[in-house]
């Protein structure tokens, strides 16, 4: 039992950082952090899941309707306390690697590897939900130059099928008709309609075989992005705020609709669109000064983000109303829906569009970018096979994970449907940021003196309240989810005592 819970000492950890002009280059001053916070967060989040937020799923949760600001300052609290925690480990042990190595330095090596798998949750799996959010705005980015994708090209079952229910039951609206389509207009093998999402498999492959070639987005193209991205968010609000109609906020039911049930279950969802903040640790070896400019970066994408996230959310649900904007394209349909300068409109239509698809694509690369850098942390300490960690003769990349990691968001992307892609990322992350949040206490304990350049405050109050807030969040989502994530979590523990357990470096040390 003490060797599942053999911690990797923060002197150890940091002992194996590259001396002085062989590691990373320490370039990132705090803005660059920033901006690599903001890049990495705003995505599929706030373009797709603002939708199924606001308006709820039918016989699975309520929407929070335009109390949705609510739901976004609710997370907003749980993410910045998550973030103060994340700031004290990243200044602590300056080591990527993320929450899988503050972990393995606070509650020791089962705890560690139960993060690093969780990760792939985080990474992998979200970026299945940014890649099928990726292909429905690109299939309405072509529909505006006259190129249709059929509808079982760009969905999936569970989508086509709930269309083709509403259909039966009387639906006529546009987009349910044709997503309804799917299941009679699909080509089928053996009487069952075949329904892909291409665009989702096209994209993934395609970001693969960039990084195997060893692209990487430098700080430079980064900041190129989080320019565009928050230009796009503005640009949307800019326009959106002429259309608002003051009767969308409080005359279809109210301004919370669905009462506190309503902003809880919202809040759930839209944690999504927080996710990667925490990519700002990832970061540490490469900032100047990790102990002042990570916490700062940490902290400051959180605050600009959420500000747009309000903003945009605010405006999104007083141009149509709440019940009408659960699509995977929010942003859009509140476009179609408002009513007036038409012309206005299908302009911003086309430029919302453009935005979120390079949006989507950068945080498609940020993450899968990310995942065989976990593999590789976990492979180093010895929890994975050494091939986890090789890299491409030519290339210098970890092409190995890279493709591992690609087929599989692939595969998932073509049949998944976004919102359970969605949930399971967010119970997986929650998950990682209340484990990152009890580490913080643990360590506090056992090693009181170390030096904190950064100290979270109010300590234990605000880990505390860290990690309960996250779980408030997790018991927010669907029982299927938690099933889901508890077999992910069962098959981890098998593959642990299975390999990383006889294999680990450090227990082979002890
Ligand atoms: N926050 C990231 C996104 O919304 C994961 O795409």
């Amino acid at each position: 039992m003490s060797q599942l819970l053999a911690r990797k000492n923060v002197d150890r950890l940091t002992a194996e950082l590259p001396g002085e002009g062989q590691g990373l280059r320490r370039v990132m001053g705090k803005w660059d952090l920033t901006a690599l916070g903001v890049g990495a967060v705003i995505g599929a989040g706030i373009f797709a899941t603002t939708g199924t937020a606001i308006a709820g799923e039918l016989g699975v949760r309520p929407g929070a309707g335009p109390a949705i600001v609510l739901s976004f300052l609710l997370t907003a609290f749980t993410c910045g306390l998550a973030a103060l925690c994340y700031a004290e480990f990243a200044a602590m042990v300056p080591v990527s690697g993320s929450a899988y190595t503050y972990a393995y330095a606070s509650l020791g090596e089962l705890v560690a590897w139960i993060i690093g798998w969780d990760l792939i949750i985080e990474y992998a799996v979200g970026n299945i939900a940014v890649a099928i959010s990726w292909s429905g705005y690109f299939r309405e980015l072509v529909a505006h130059f006259g190129i249709g994708i059929a509808a079982w090209m760009t969905t999936d079952y569970r989508t086509a099928f709930q269309a083709a229910e509403a259909v039966a039951a009387g639906a006529t609206d546009p987009r349910t008709l044709d997503l309804a389509a799917a299941t009679t207009s699909a080509p089928e093998l053996f009487g069952l309609p075949i329904i892909l999402n291409i665009p989702a498999v096209l994209i993934v492959a395609g970001i693969t075989a960039l990084l195997v070639y060893g692209i990487r987005e430098s700080s430079l193209s980064n900041s190129i992005m989080v320019l565009l991205k928050v230009g796009i968010l503005m640009f949307f609000v800019a326009v959106g705020i002429f259309f608002i109609d003051p009767e969308h906020y409080t005359a279809h039911g109210g301004f919370a609709p669905n009462g506190f049930a309503g902003v809880r279950a919202a809040a759930a969802i839209i944690f999504f669109s927080y996710i990667g903040f925490d990519a700002v640790s990832c970061a540490a070896e490469e900032a100047k000064d990790p102990a002042r400019d990570v916490p700062f970066g940490i902290i400051a994408s959180l605050v600009v983000c959420t500000v747009i996230f309000i903003l945009v959310a605010a405006v999104m649900s007083g141009m149509a109303e709440w019940s009408q904007l659960g699509t995977a394209e929010p942003m859009l349909t509140a476009l179609n829906l408002a009513s007036g300068n038409e012309a206005l409109l299908g302009f911003s239509r086309v430029v919302v569009a453009i935005g979120a698809v390079i949006a989507m694509t950068t945080v498609l690369l940020v993450f899968q970018m990310g995942q065989p850098r976990i593999f590789y942390s976990m492979a180093r300490d010895g929890l994975l096979p050494a091939w986890a960690a090789k890299l491409h003769p030519k290339c210098r990349t970890p092409h190995v994970t890279t493709i591992i990691t690609g087929v599989f968001v692939a595969f998932f992307a073509a049949f998944a449907n976004i919102n359970e892609v969605v949930d399971l990322t967010n119970i997986g992350t929650l998950f990682a940021f209340a484990l990152v949040s009890i580490g913080i206490l643990v360590l506090r304990v056992k090693e009181p003196n170390r030096a904190r350049p950064f100290r979270t405050p109010f300590s234990p109050w605000v880990p505390l309240v860290s990690a309960g807030s996250c779980i408030f969040l997790m018991l927010q989502l669907p029982t299927v989810t938690w099933i889901r994530f508890g077999i992910w979590l069962a098959l981890g523990l098998v593959v642990y005592f299975l390999y990383g357990y006889r294999r680990s470096k450090l227990r082979g040390s002890l």
